[in-house]
């Protein structure tokens, strides 16, 4: 049987080993326990005065605690000098972050906006939540106009509101704060009750143009779009003014562009005609004009509206309007890098 004083000493000593944290920490331990003054050693020095008999057992006992806390000592010893293994292996090659980029509707109006500054234009926004007021009445879209009719618009439950079906509502916002001479584009989401195929998307992209100035001419509106076209799809394009009816504008144009996949030669993307319809566009009708409070005998003006996924798509050879809102970055990517 095991004297109670060892067993106890036993007991504290193996806590202070295993409670030390560093070499330092531990060297203190030893001193404490085994060093000349130590706990165990004034034991041991005590061993001349027992009683004979107990002398031989409680001496093994306590050679043999002094060997097994050397044994602890120096294992722990080890253990707090030995480098820590590192739980990160540094050798393994780096996760990419995977970086966005802005979309490709994005980046082909940033195209539109740059080509309309070196023009002097002024870029404008306006809501996608707007009143039947501004996005016909204003605009001189008669209340029997077939746009209006429920297949076309998105009537909200609040009488009077619409999801913009155009950006051309925005001219009328942007004259009641600037007024003429006014050149301003408005890129903008718009939106129309479709059924969705290749080339319709319920939800798409314009962008909208106003110029307002004395002595503007149907000429500054042809001059205007063929510059864009030109330098968009490069100088080989050609363009085609066709006689239409807004009713926000007298006389009226739709503008068609050469084909580009085909050269105007005729092929599926154009229909075999040759030509691809770009926009709308036409001189602002006077009675547009008296809504925005400018006289239409002191001013004229030209608004066109283009559609900018048609001109993302060209641009990028994408044969579906529906790619670009379906979220699917492998499409994303590869036009990015393209
Ligand atoms: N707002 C027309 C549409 O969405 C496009 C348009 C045509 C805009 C002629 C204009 C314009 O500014 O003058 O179909």
């Amino acid at each position: 049987m095991k004297h109670a004083e060892l067993t106890t000493l036993q007991h504290d000593a193996r806590a202070a080993i295993a409670a030390a944290v560093s070499v330092e920490a531990l060297e203190q331990v030893r001193v404490e326990w085994l060093g000349r003054n130590g706990k165990l050693t004034g034991v041991l020095r005590t061993l001349k005065d027992r009683p004979l008999e107990e002398r031989r057992t409680f001496g093994a006992e306590a050679n043999t605690l002094r060997v097994e806390l050397e044994h602890l000592l120096s294992a722990k010893q080890q253990q707090l000098s030995a480098k820590p293994a590192l739980p990160i292996d540094l050798t393994i090659p780096g996760i990419m972050p995977l970086l966005g980029h802005p979309h490709p509707i994005r980046v082909m109006l940033e195209r539109i906006e740059n080509i309309f500054h070196g023009l002097g234009y002024d870029v404008a926004e306006g809501p996608e939540v707007e009143t039947e007021r501004y996005n016909f009445d204003l605009l001189n879209v008669p209340k029997d106009h077939p746009a209006r009719d429920m297949h076309d618009t998105f009537y909200l439950t609040q009488r009077g509101l619409v999801l913009r079906t155009h950006t051309s509502p925005v001219q009328l916002h942007y004259v009641e704060t600037h007024r003429p001479p006014v050149r301003v584009i408005v890129p903008g989401r718009v939106y129309r009750h479709e059924a969705t195929d290749a080339s319709h998307e319920a939800s798409f992209f314009q962008c909208e143009g106003l110029v307002i100035d004395r002595g503007i001419r149907l000429t500054d509106l042809l001059g205007t779009f063929t510059h864009l076209f030109k330098s968009l799809f490069g100088a080989k394009v050609k363009l085609r003014f066709r006689p239409h009816f807004y009713p926000f504008t007298e006389p009226s144009l739709d503008v068609d562009m050469s084909c580009i996949i085909c050269g105007g030669k005729g092929c599926p993307s154009c229909g075999q005609s040759g030509w691809l319809e770009m926009g709308g566009s036409g001189m602002v009708h006077p009675t547009v004009l008296e809504h925005m409070k400018v006289d239409p005998a002191v001013f004229s003006g030209f608004a066109f509206g283009v559609g900018v996924d048609r001109l993302m798509m060209l641009y990028e050879g994408v044969g579906d309007v529906r790619r670009s809102y379906s979220g699917d970055l492998r499409f994303l990517e590869s036009i990015h890098l393209s």
